[in-house]
C-alpha cells in the first residue's frame, strides 16, 4: 500500500510538444529541442481545412519530422476521411495515431485497421463530446485524447471542463481497460497542469506553452513534469 502510493506520486506527466507552434522555418531543429530538452512524444498536429478550419502538414513535412525526432510520434488526425489519413501516414511508423470520433462512422473499424498497421490506436474527443461516447470502444485503444480547446489552431485559452471530463473517462478507463493512457491537448500550462495529473492525465500536448516559453523548450518541459 506504501508502495503503491509513492509510485503514485512519483508518477511523472509525460509531455507532447506540439510542432504547430514551432517555426517551420526550422522545423528539424525546432523537433530536435524538444526531444533533447526531454519531451516523450512529438505531437503532430494534421488539419485538413474540412473537419477545422485550418490546413497543415501532410506526409512529406511529417518525415522529415520522423527524420529528426529521436522520440515517438503522436499524429493528431483532424480531418475528414479519416482512413484515407491513416493510410498516408502509417508507412512514417508513428507511435500513436488517433481519430476524431466526431468524424467517423465506423471506429471500431478504423481502430482494427490502425492496430493491424502496428500503430497504437487512440481516439480524440472535442470538447463537447462525453467520454461516455466511447465506454464500448475503451477496451480496443491505447489512448484516448481529450480537446481542452476547439481544435484547428494552437495558442488558445483552455475549457476548464476537460477536468470533469478527465475524471469521467478515468473512472469508465479503470472498469474497460486500465492500461488506456489519457491524453490532453489545448490550452496546457504550467498552472492547469496539476489540475489534470490529479484526476489521472497522463500526457499533456503543449505547443505555445513549449515554444514560447521565456527559458526556453527544456525549461517549459520540466516545468510541466
Ligand atoms: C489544436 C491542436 C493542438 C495545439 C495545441 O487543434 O490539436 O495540438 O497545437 O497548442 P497549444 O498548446 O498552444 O494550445
Ligand atoms: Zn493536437
Amino acid at each position: 500500500m506504501g508502495e503503491a502510493l509513492l509510485c503514485k506520486k512519483e508518477k511523472i506527466m509525460m509531455v507532447a510538444p506540439s510542432i504547430l507552434s514551432a517555426d517551420f522555418g526550422h522545423l528539424a531543429r525546432d523537433v530536435e529541442a524538444v526531444c533533447n530538452g526531454g519531451c516523450d512524444l512529438i505531437h503532430v498536429d494534421v488539419m485538413d481545412g474540412h473537419f477545422v478550419p485550418n490546413l497543415t502538414i501532410g506526409p512529406a513535412v511529417v518525415e522529415s519530422v520522423a527524420k529528426a525526432a529521436s522520440k515517438p510520434l503522436d499524429i493528431h488526425l483532424m480531418v475528414e476521411n479519416n482512413s484515407f489519413f491513416v493510410d498516408l501516414f502509417a508507412p512514417l511508423k508513428p507511435s500513436f495515431i488517433s481519430f476524431h470520433i466526431e468524424e467517423e462512422k465506423h471506429p471500431h473499424r478504423l481502430i482494427q485497421k490502425i492496430r493491424a498497421l502496428g500503430i497504437r490506436p487512440a481516439i480524440t474527443l472535442n470538447p463537447h463530446t462525453p467520454p461516455e461516447a466511447i465506454e464500448f470502444l475503451l477496451e480496443d485503444l491505447d489512448m484516448v485524447l481529450l480537446m481542452s480547446v476547439n481544435p484547428g489552431f494552437g495558442g488558445q485559452k483552455f475549457i476548464p471542463s476537460v477536468i470533469e471530463r478527465a475524471r469521467r473517462l478515468k473512472t469508465l478507463i479503470q472498469k474497460r481497460n486500465p492500461k488506456c493512457l489519457i491524453e490532453v491537448d489545448g490550452g496546457v500550462n504550467d498552472q492547469n497542469v496539476k489540475l489534470l495529473a490529479d484526476v489521472g492525465v497522463d500526457i499533456v500536448v503543449a505547443g505555445s506553452f513549449v515554444y514560447k516559453h521565456p527559458q526556453g523548450v527544456k525549461e517549459a518541459i520540466s516545468s510541466l513534469k
